[in-house]
Parts: structure tokens; sequence; C-alpha cells
């Protein structure tokens, strides 16, 4: 799996022009870049970079202008628009096509819509705020405006069905490694999709898919993190908790962090996709939180176990031993730890 990361191809091909005059920007290096050196550039008039640069300060971006030098840009938002995200994004699929809402009902709804309707494989949604976030076994989740990473990845792996859950457990590697290298932040997995740190989830993963017989046409892997939160409804303050409140008030940039994931995830998914669950379950057990320790699975539709959790197996099933001795495999459960 190599080529030109998706950014160089948007260059040959050409695609948005907003993106690209980012792009000269950002390899400006807070340097002016005159007017002229843009149209060029992109082959168009000044007028229309002007009306580009216009609406990208409606966005939050903020140039200085100076006659005779042309424009320097000063700050940008963090808000992860699409041409944030895409900009110098280092994937070969992720992220190349990237859609971002202000306000949306789940980013979970518009990736399968965009799945049904075709869209390719690596295809991202990002929203500011959910309206309807959904969280697994039909809960809901907390999505407010400005305070989280609220994201769905299209995936499309030629995969038998009974392995997808293993692409849960891709995910949470993925976030965890980007977090603690983006923040040094411990942050632990709890199986199957909870991201914890100092015992309150920071984040969950939420794996719905469509498929036909036993063909998995298309994954839709929605990633909810809690970064810049300073405080939670109260039927969550327990158990919730943000990157920013483990900091002492810190948040990191969303969009880096973005950018980050989308790197890291579709690095280790290559890695799933091309030598199966064997390269990644080690590096999920070493993240683990709960292995050899006491805990109660709550699984619909079936008996509630106890025992103490001693790993996975090689579907991403949760390896229970029994008192008497015997190991059960858990597909599907809430866990409760002690
Ligand atoms: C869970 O822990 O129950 C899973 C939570 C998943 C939340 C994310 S936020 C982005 C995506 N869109 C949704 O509506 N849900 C997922």
């Amino acid at each position: 799996m190599s080529g030109n990361p998706c950014w160089r191809r948007q260059e040959r091909f050409g695609t948005n022009v907003k993106e690209q005059i980012l792009r000269l920007f950002k390899e400006a290096n807070g340097q002016f870049v005159s007017g002229e050196a843009l149209s060029e550039a992109l082959g168009c008039s000044r007028t229309a970079i002007w009306k580009h640069i216009s609406e990208l300060r409606a966005q939050g971006y903020q140039f200085e202008a100076v006659r005779r030098s042309g424009y320097r840009l000063l700050a940008t938002p963090d808000i992860p628009y699409a041409e944030q995200v895409k900009a110098g994004l280092n994937t070969q699929r992720l992220g190349c096509e990237t859609h971002f809402f202000e306000t949306v009902e789940s980013t979970q709804t518009e990736i399968h819509a965009l799945a049904r309707a075709g869209a390719p494989e690596g295809t991202v949604v990002i929203a500011d705020e959910q309206v309807k976030g959904k969280g697994r076994l039909g809960r809901s989740w907390h999505s407010p405006p400005g305070s989280g990473i609220w994201m769905s990845v299209l995936l499309r792996p030629k995969l038998e069905l009974q392995r997808c859950p293993q692409l849960t457990l891709v995910a949470a590697v993925a976030i965890v490694e980007t977090i603690r290298e983006q923040t040094g932040l411990p942050l632990m997995i709890k199986w199957p999709n909870d991201l914890l740190l100092n015992g309150k989830k920071v984040c969950g993963i939420l794996t719905e898919l469509r498929a036909e017989s036993d063909c998995v046409d298309y994954i839709a892997l929605g990633i909810g993190i809690n970064v810049s939160s300073a405080s939670f409804p109260s039927e969550l303050a327990d158990i919730a908790t943000s990157l920013s409140i483990e900091q002492q008030g810190q948040a990191p940039l969303r969009t880096p962090l973005i950018k980050r994931l989308l790197e890291k995830l579709e690095e280790l998914y290559f890695l799933y996709v091309e030598q199966g669950f064997s390269a990644i379950k080690p590096r999920w057990e070493a993240h683990a939180l709960m292995l050899g320790k006491p805990i109660t699975a709550r699984r619909v539709n079936s008996a509630t176990l106890q025992g103490i959790a001693i790993g996975i197996d090689e579907q991403g099933a949760l390896l229970l031993r029994m008192e008497d001795g015997r190991t059960e495999h858990i597909y599907s459960a809430d866990i409760d730890m002690g």
C-alpha cells in the first residue's frame, strides 16, 4: 500500500481552490504570498483569489494584507474544516474525501448515506456538533459544539462478517497511540470500545456495518473524543472526562489531532488488512486496562458472567477465566470492573 499522499494527488488534479490556497500559505511558512503568485499558481483571477480569502476570513482564518507584498496567514481557527484536515495529510486513502458540517444529527447517518451513494473507502465525515450523536447499544452520545472530535470513517475491507469487530480494536489502538503521542496522557482501553483516563471515559468507538449475506459492503467507524469539554451533564459527570479536564484545562487542538489520528488509523488498518489481527493484538494488549482483573460481563440476551479477564482471542473476543477454570469467549457485553 504505497503511493502519493492524497493531498499531493489533489495538487495534480486540482480540486478545491481554498484547499490549494491554504496549502500555498502553509508552504510559505508565515511569509507573504503575493496575489499575483496566488492567481498564477491556481490559474484564476486576482478577484477570485480575493473572494476566496474573504470566505476563509469568514471561517475564522486571519490574514494580514499589505500592499505590494500580498497576504500573510496569521492564524487558523481550530475548527476541523475539510480544507484544514486535508492540508498536508499524509495518507493514501483516509481523509482524501472529507466532509465537514457545523451541525449534524450524527456523522454516522451522514457516512451511511455517502457509503450507499458509492463514496470511496477512506471518506471521512466530521462535525463540530451532533444533535443526535449515537453510542453503542442504542445509547446517545453527548456531542456539544466545539468541544470534541465527532468523526466517522468509511471502510470497505474485504472481510468475513465475524472478523468485523476486530476493527473496533484496531481503531482503539490507533486512538490510544495517537493521544498518548500527542499529549502524553496515559489512556487505557476498556474492551471493547471505551478509552479511559483515570477510570473515566474520554472516547468511544461505534462500529456499524452493512453486509449482504456474509459479505461486508462497508463499515462506518464512528469515533467520539471529548477534547475540550470543561464539564458534563449530571448523568455523565461521574463517568465521563475530557483531554482538557485531565490536563488542567489544556486542550490539544482538534485539527492536528484528527490528522495524526487518520494517519495512524490508516497505518494500522493497512497493517491489519495485510497481516491480520495478530499484528495488532500485542499493541492492543499493551494498552488494555483490565487484563488479569476481575470483571462482570453483562451480555445482551444472555447470562451475566463474572471472572478474570485474561486476554482477547484471535477474533478480538474477550477471554474470561471462570471460577471453575473454564474460559468463556465474550463477543458483546457491557463490562464492569471489580
Ligand atoms: C460508545 O462509546 O457508545 C460509542 C460512541 C461513538 C460516538 C461517535 S461520535 C462520531 C460518531 N457519530 C455518532 O453518532 N457516534 C459516533
